[in-house]
């Protein structure tokens, strides 16, 4: 089925200018950027974001490395899209990331992993929605 998913590239990224070569990903592996925009978040909003992951040790660290620089938010939409996201991603540490990856290529550490994707639909559709309305979807 056609689906959207939610992808962030993380500040690791941006702040080393890699978003049109990690965009280039996306869409050689047959995602559309139905929406995209550059936006800095505080460490409160990316809490809330990351609001799952609030009893893990590295949730701390994890929010401030998210207000550390811009951020880009992104809907990504295709066929299966949520696992072709993942797929292209690659691990969530790098050092467990198959060659050809986002996270291979371009990841520094499994915090600073540059890129993030939503893991299924119920997720997906709230991720979405955190950042983007309806208007903003254009497919
Ligand atoms: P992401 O897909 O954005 O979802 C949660 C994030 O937590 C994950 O990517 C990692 O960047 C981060 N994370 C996971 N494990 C660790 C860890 N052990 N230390 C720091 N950050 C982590």
């Amino acid at each position: 089925a056609v689906e959207r998913t939610l992808s962030i590239i993380k500040p690791d990224a941006t702040r080393r200018n890699l978003t049109g070569r990690i965009n280039a990903k996306f869409e050689e592996a047959g995602l559309r950027i139905i929406a995209q925009k550059r936006i800095q978040m505080t460490p409160a909003q990316a809490g809330t974001f990351y609001a799952v992951h609030k009893e893990r040790p590295f949730y701390g660290e994890l929010c401030d490395f998210m207000a550390s620089a811009p951020v880009v938010v992104q809907v990504l939409e295709g066929e299966s899209a949520i696992a072709k996201n993942r797929e292209v991603m690659g691990a969530t540490n790098p050092a467990d990331a198959a060659a050809g990856t986002i996270r291979a290529e371009f990841a520094e550490s499994v915090g600073e992993n540059s890129v993030h994707g939503s893991d299924a639909p119920e997720t997906a559709a709230v991720e979405i929605a955190y950042f983007f309305s309806g208007l903003e979807l254009v497919g």
